[in-house]
């Protein structure tokens, strides 16, 4: 699997796929491999702490040798996001607006959204700076539609931060104009959001940077899916994020025996052809269903040795 040599790999796809398994695998085999590996999950629903029976939480730990891995809170996160929100404007904002102020940026932890900035923020952090101390960086991320949202920010945000910059400087140079005799003066909000900016610049850079990141998506040789595979990595694909591997898991081995999954495995061929004529350009990576789940170590290895 060449996306194995990045440093940063992402994995993706719909609920229920495998994308933990996967990407714990993966993290397991690169720190086997003697790559110093962290493992991120930034799905809510967290099960990465399940396969190595270890609660691991919003610290990163070390959960094996080489191993280490992260459960990010979008909770916690969120919490300290509104904080530094809070300290970044003290002194920009009069005192006596300061109330109101906080009491906006409260209601504005409960709004829809705020997670997702929060997590996003975090994930900026650890591509930014936390990756300056591993080797590699491993992402589970949450069923499809999450993840796209979280990959395409970077533009998004970008944009929007363009246009909030531009007004800055805009109300700025009239306010020089008329009060300061033309001089300009210094305005720490137009900073903050030019830093933020910079940083989100930053960050999809390293995305789209080939050599560095990879995108892997799993799905299951079934009909729902390879739609939605086909549609996210389109989607994807217009942000100029390229998902060069997809993982097929959950395949029924050929020696399944009985009517009943000689059947299923019938309809199955059906499914594999649709993901080789769907994905031609894509490396698969076939993985078959085990005879039970994938819950601890000794499973994963044996999972891992698929991952070639
Ligand atoms: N090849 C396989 N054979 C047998 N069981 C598997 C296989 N791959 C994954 N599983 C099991 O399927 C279940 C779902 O896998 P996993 O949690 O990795 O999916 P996920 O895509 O991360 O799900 P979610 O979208 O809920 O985060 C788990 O119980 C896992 O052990
Ligand atoms: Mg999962």
């Amino acid at each position: 699997m060449d996306v194995l040599k990045k440093s940063i790999i992402f994995v993706g796809g719909k609920g229920g796929v495998g994308k933990s398994t996967s990407a714990a695998a993966i993290a397991w085999k690169a720190a086997a491999a003697g790559f110093k590996t962290l493992l991120i999950s930034t799905d809510p629903a967290h099960n990465v702490g399940d396969i190595f029976s270890r609660k691991i939480g919003g610290e990163i730990k070390e959960i094996a040798k080489n191993l280490h891995a992260l459960e990010i809170d979008p909770a916690v996160e969120t919490d300290k996001y509104i904080r530094s929100v809070k300290a970044n404007i003290k002194g920009a904002v009069h005192s006596h607006m300061m109330e109101e102020v906080h009491r906006q940026l409260d209601t504005a932890k409960a709004s829809p959204g705020a997670d997702e900035a929060a997590l996003f923020d975090k994930l900026i952090h650890i591509i930014l700076e936390e990756r300056q101390h591993f080797d590699k960086l491993v992402f589970d991320t949450a069923p499809t539609g999450h993840t796209i949202r979280l990959l395409t920010l970077p533009e998004l945000m970008g944009v929007w931060i363009e246009g909030l910059l531009e007004k800055r400087r805009k109300t700025n140079a009239n306010y020089t104009q008329l009060l300061n005799d033309g001089e300009p003066r210094e305005d720490p909000i137009y900073d903050v959001l030019r830093e933020r900016q910079e940083r989100f610049s930053k960050a999809r850079e390293v995305l789209l940077d080939d050599e560095l990141t990879g995108f892997i998506f799993v799905l299951n040789p079934e009909r729902l899916p390879i739609l939605e595979t086909q549609k996210a990595l389109e989607l994807l694909h217009k942000y100029q994020l390229h998902v060069n591997t997809l993982i097929v898991n959950k395949v029924l081995p050929e020696e399944a025996d009985g009517a009943f999954l000689k059947e299923r495995k019938k309809h199955e061929k059906q499914y594999v052809k649709q993901i080789e004529e769907t994905f031609p350009k894509q490396q698969l990576i076939y993985v078959p269903l085990f005879s039970r789940d994938i819950v601890d170590k000794q499973h994963l290895t044996l999972y891992s040795e698929f991952l070639q």
